[in-house]
């Protein structure tokens, strides 16, 4: 015989599972948000990578076919008008959007210590930043009349308290909870679907520092049932089943991807 072999149908309908459609991701320049970017176009999504970080952003479309790259802020309202602007006018539609920009605080400290300005910082990228994006998309959605899918990536802190001192972090991320549901309820008549993935802990830039540190991460195993912490590519999978047809009635749901920290 000569010549590769055949790739196996699976392969097929794997990489089939979302072609013809259009992505942005925000936050794509690192971490979940480039997992997620990496998964989709895998299974054939068209993909804008957009992040605050050019070089980031730039970095993960290199790398994927049928991927760009978009500098874009979420905190500013026309610049999340022009990062879905810009994925429209590449790729010709928009049918998903994942949220994955966010911050965590500088220093945690006891409630009652943050100051107005690092309060506001944290709010204003992670649930501000999360609807401007989540309206840039819909508003371009609605007006294609082909519905929609969204993922926003919250966390199990959008449900509990998950740690000391991040007071700021959890109150944006009860807010994109409840912002999930809200956005779900309300477009639902434009048949937009819109899901909360809720990370536990995750090896990623974001928590870098605290795992080098033996002792916050011992802190972080004893919460979590499974004894270990998750790897980007364990979100990105939930947010693909979470964007597909597999999830075709769910909508409104806050999902954990934990290893059982809510349980
Ligand atoms: N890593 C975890 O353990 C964990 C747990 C729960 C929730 N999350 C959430 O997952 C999401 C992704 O976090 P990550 O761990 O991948 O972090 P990360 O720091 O690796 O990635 C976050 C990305 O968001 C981008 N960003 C920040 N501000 C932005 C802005 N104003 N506009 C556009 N992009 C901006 C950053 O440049 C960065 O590329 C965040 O919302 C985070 O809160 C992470």
């Amino acid at each position: 015989m000569t010549g590769a072999a055949p790739k196996p149908l699976s392969d097929y309908r794997e990489n089939e599972m979302f072609a013809g459609q259009v992505g942005l991701v925000t936050g794509a320049g690192s971490g979940i948000g480039r997992a997620v970017a990496e998964a989709l176009v895998e299974k054939g999504m068209r993909v804008g990578c957009a992040d605050i970080d050019a070089a980031g952003a730039e970095e993960t479309a290199r790398k994927l076919d049928g991927a760009i790259a978009i500098t874009m802020d979420v905190r500013d309202q026309d610049s999340c008008e022009a990062a879905v602007e810009a994925a429209i006018t590449e790729f010709s539609r928009l049918d998903a959007l994942v949220t994955a920009a966010g911050v965590q605080v500088r220093e945690k400290k006891r409630a009652d210590e943050f100051d107005r300005d690092e309060f506001a910082r944290i709010i204003d990228v992670n649930l501000t930043g999360t609807y401007l994006s989540a309206r840039a998309a819909a508003r371009a959605m609605i007006a294609q009349e082909r519905g929609g899918r969204m993922v926003l990536i919250g966390s199990i802190g959008g449900q509990t308290t998950p740690m000391f001192g991040i007071a700021p972090y959890t109150a944006s991320k009860g807010g994109v909870t409840m912002l999930g549901r809200s956005l779900a309820y309300d477009w639902a008549q434009h048949d937009i679907r819109v899901n909360v993935l809720a990370p536990g802990v995750v090896r990623t830039p974001m928590t870098a520092a605290s795992f080098a540190d033996p002792e916050k991460y011992r802190a972080f195993l004893d919460h979590i049932p499974m004894g270990r912490v998750a790897e980007v590519g364990e979100m990105a999978s939930v947010a693909v089943f979470l964007l597909s047809d597999a999830a075709a009635y769910m909508t409104g749901a806050f999902v954990p991807v934990d290893g059982g920290w809510l349980t």
